[in-house]
């Protein structure tokens, strides 16, 4: 049976009614037109659908949309203040870290996921959490050195 769910999405309230083990993916793109976070594995296993709820880097394909009631949600429609990106994005572009751009909004996420939880993390800390996000286009060394670069400017 369908139920209402209310929730914040880039800073704006939004409302839904709709079946409670929808994933969360599908409402966002279907639903409220945020196309930004993609379908790619559908299992949790690449990233490529990630969003931040309450500041943590979450899979939305495996999430169902009563899990985000009452919570705060960002996409990567609403990383950047206006004309001003967030650093993680200026990063990517900066290093040329997207090649489809398929996984891109996915990394960005869970890059600044991991920043919230970790403001300085260890190579090593980075590695884990990226292990959950996959390139299809194999493009890891520009993925890293947009990391390296974004927490460089974080911690100037
Ligand atoms: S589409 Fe969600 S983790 Fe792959
Ligand atoms: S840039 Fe193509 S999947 Fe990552």
């Amino acid at each position: 049976m369908d139920a209402t769910f209310a929730f914040t999405v880039n800073g704006q309230p939004r409302r839904v009614t709709t079946d409670p083990e929808r994933p969360l993916l599908e409402v966002l793109r279907e639903d409220l037109q945020l196309t930004g976070p993609k379908y790619g594995c559908g299992e949790g296993q690449c990233g490529a659908c990630s969003v931040l709820i309450n500041g943590r880097s979450v899979v939305t394909c495996i999430t169902p949309v009563a899990n985000a009631d009452k919570q705060a949600i960002v996409t990567i429609e609403g990383l950047a203040s206006g004309d001003t990106l967030h650093s993680v994005q200026e990063a990517f572009l900066a290093e040329g870290a997207s090649q489809c751009g398929y996984c891109t909004p996915g990394m960005i996420i869970g890059v600044v996921g991991l920043l919230h939880e970790k403001p300085d993390p260890t190579d090593a800390e980075i590695q884990a959490r990226m292990q959950g996000h996959l390139c299809r286009c194999c493009n890891y060394p520009k993925i890293l050195k947009s990391i390296r670069r974004a927490l460089a400017a974080t911690r100037k």
